[in-house]
């Protein structure tokens, strides 16, 4: 007999649980509050989006985009004809009579619902649409003809039918978000946010998706907290104090370790980042043959992303290759030099690193990504940069941006290798009750102490007291509150304090007092 097997979170997702959540819930904390002195507010947006979204921004020659995206075909019509759809769709080809003016049929009702769809708006009236519904009523009109002369000739009619069927787009092609820069510049545009004070300062939090193959620190759904500025100013004090805000953060968590490296890349005119890629390809083709198989393939596709190696042999080659910053046009390396003025004056730390590109395609002038402690392989716990032009690319009015994202699995994991962690939450009381007065008592005894910001455990049956104790002690609790029916009708509360075994009486009132003087 088969067993059953266990349901299991799905390979490279996980359950975030307490004590650990405390520690997640800190660090959201902080960074609401950090990021509200720096003049941010919190948006939300949808976790899915328009494939289409994340193809133009993020690039559709990127990892991210060609192999990492969660995509599916959202069907917003419906159930009878998706129902329909599949019947036909994985309709064997017909062998008997029946059998094919059984799939005829099928496919007159496919006809008359899709059609019906197109009138009421569920399916999209594109001629794509059109024309596969004119090709499936063609190929089903032919059966009943051919339904006499058996397999060999309804067989290719069949497959054509399911060819146009396949044709049949029932639905907007959705991802689930690999990032939220996109999202972020889409909403911008979405809510003409460009009549708003600019720049328009903006922060997110929550899950991320992305089909990486799982290891320490890398996950399929994975936190990010994220900010981005959008405006008609490209201001170097722009840069400067997004980058001083992300310091601000990770040194109010007590992040340990943490290293800025800072690049410009340039931006896409002939005089700037392309005429150095060619000088890069150039360069990179006479050492070719010493680079391994990634590498030379990226020397067509992506030669930016060569230096991005971690290749032991790679290194000293690498090391010999035209800087970018060497071939920066007037404009982009005077608001470089700028950025790190301005960082300086802010009293940020920063390493310059002209290796750092990053591995989307939006970025230009400013980057940078941060690193902690603690993490192995994957120590980046920030990367961000500038992106003018993006909001431009997703059809809004011209407007320069720059963010960041913070992953925020690893900023956690870098916290608790750090001893940072959260300390198991105990219980502020325990009450340990016997008798049914004694409960009546217990339950408003907690209501009231839960009220002034207590955390309180109530044993919903009745234990002995020695039981309860135990319990108490292994929930953490700071302190026992033992309510017999002696205790009630004497109105005498015994408190007991769990480190040293102390007994104290009290009236209630008095229990309220000592516990908000000794919380
Ligand atoms: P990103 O470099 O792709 O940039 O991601 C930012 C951070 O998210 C990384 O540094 C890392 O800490 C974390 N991260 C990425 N993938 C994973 C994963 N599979 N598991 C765990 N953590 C991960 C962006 O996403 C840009 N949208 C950042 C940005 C905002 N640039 C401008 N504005």
């Amino acid at each position: 007999m088969a067993s059953k097997s266990k349901f299991q979170a799905i390979r490279g997702t996980r359950d975030l649980l307490p004590p650990e959540t405390a520690l997640w819930n800190r660090v959201e904390e902080t960074a609401h509050s950090v990021f509200a002195t720096f003049g941010f507010g919190e948006i939300r947006p949808p976790v899915f989006e328009p494939t289409e979204l994340f193809a133009r921004a993020v690039g559709g020659e990127t990892d991210i985009v060609s192999k990492e995206m969660y995509t599916f075909k959202d069907y917003d019509i419906s159930q009878e004809l998706q129902g329909l759809w599949s019947l036909v769709f994985s309709a064997r080809n017909p062998n008997t009579y029946d059998e094919t003016i059984e799939l005829a049929k099928l496919t007159g009702r496919l006809i008359a619902v899709a059609r019906s769809g197109l009138e009421s708006g569920q399916l999209s009236r594109t001629p794509e649409n059109l024309r596969a519904i004119d090709q499936i009523e063609l190929y089903s009109s032919k059966l009943p003809g051919l339904a006499n002369q058996g397999p060999r000739e309804t067989g290719p009619a069949a497959a054509s039918l399911r060819d146009a069927v396949t044709d049949l787009d029932l639905g907007d092609e959705l991802s689930l978000r690999p990032e939220a820069t996109a999202s972020v510049c889409r909403s911008y545009i979405e809510h003409n946010m460009q009549q708003l004070p600019q720049p328009v300062k903006l922060y997110y939090m929550g899950p991320m998706f992305r089909r990486e193959r799982p290891q320490k620190g890398r996950y399929r759904q994975f936190y990010q907290i994220g900010a981005e500025v959008l405006g008609g100013s490209d201001a170097p004090g722009i840069d400067a104090e997004v980058i001083e805000m992300v310091m601000t953060f990770f040194d109010r968590l007590g992040l340990a370790g943490v290293e800025l490296d800072i690049n410009s890349i340039g931006h896409n005119a002939p005089d700037c980042r392309p005429a150095y890629v060619q000088k890069l390809k150039a360069a990179l083709e006479q050492v070719k043959d010493k680079l391994g198989a990634d590498s030379r393939r990226r020397i067509e596709t992506n030669p930016l992303r060569v230096l991005d190696s971690k290749l032991e042999h790679e290194q000293a080659i690498i090391a010999t290759l035209p800087r970018i910053v060497d071939h920066l046009c007037a404009d982009c390396a005077a608001h470089y030099a700028a950025v790190k003025r301005q960082l300086e004056l802010r009293g940020v730390f920063f390493k310059e690193n002209w290796r750092l590109v990053r591995g989307l395609d939006y970025y230009m002038r400013t980057t940078f990504e941060i690193t902690a402690k603690g993490l192995g392989s994957q120590n980046a716990v920030c990367g961000g940069g500038r992106y003018d032009g993006l909001v431009e690319l997703l059809g809004g009015p011209a407007t320069k941006g720059i963010g960041f994202a913070i992953g925020e699995d690893r900023l956690i994991l870098s916290l608790q290798e750090n001893g940072k962690g959260a300390a198991p939450q105990g219980r502020d009381v325990y009450i340990a009750w016997m008798g049914e007065r004694a409960y009546a008592t217990a339950v408003r005894a907690a209501k009231d102490l839960r009220n002034v910001g207590f955390s309180v455990e109530l044993p919903p049956t009745e234990l002995k007291f020695g039981k309860a104790l135990e319990r108490a002690d292994k929930l953490g609790s700071r302190y026992a509150l033992i309510l017999g029916d002696n205790e009630v009708s004497e109105g005498s509360w015994t408190l007991k304090t769990l480190a040293d075994g102390t007994q104290q009486k009290f009236t209630e009132p008095e229990l309220l007092e000592f516990l908000k003087r000794y919380p």
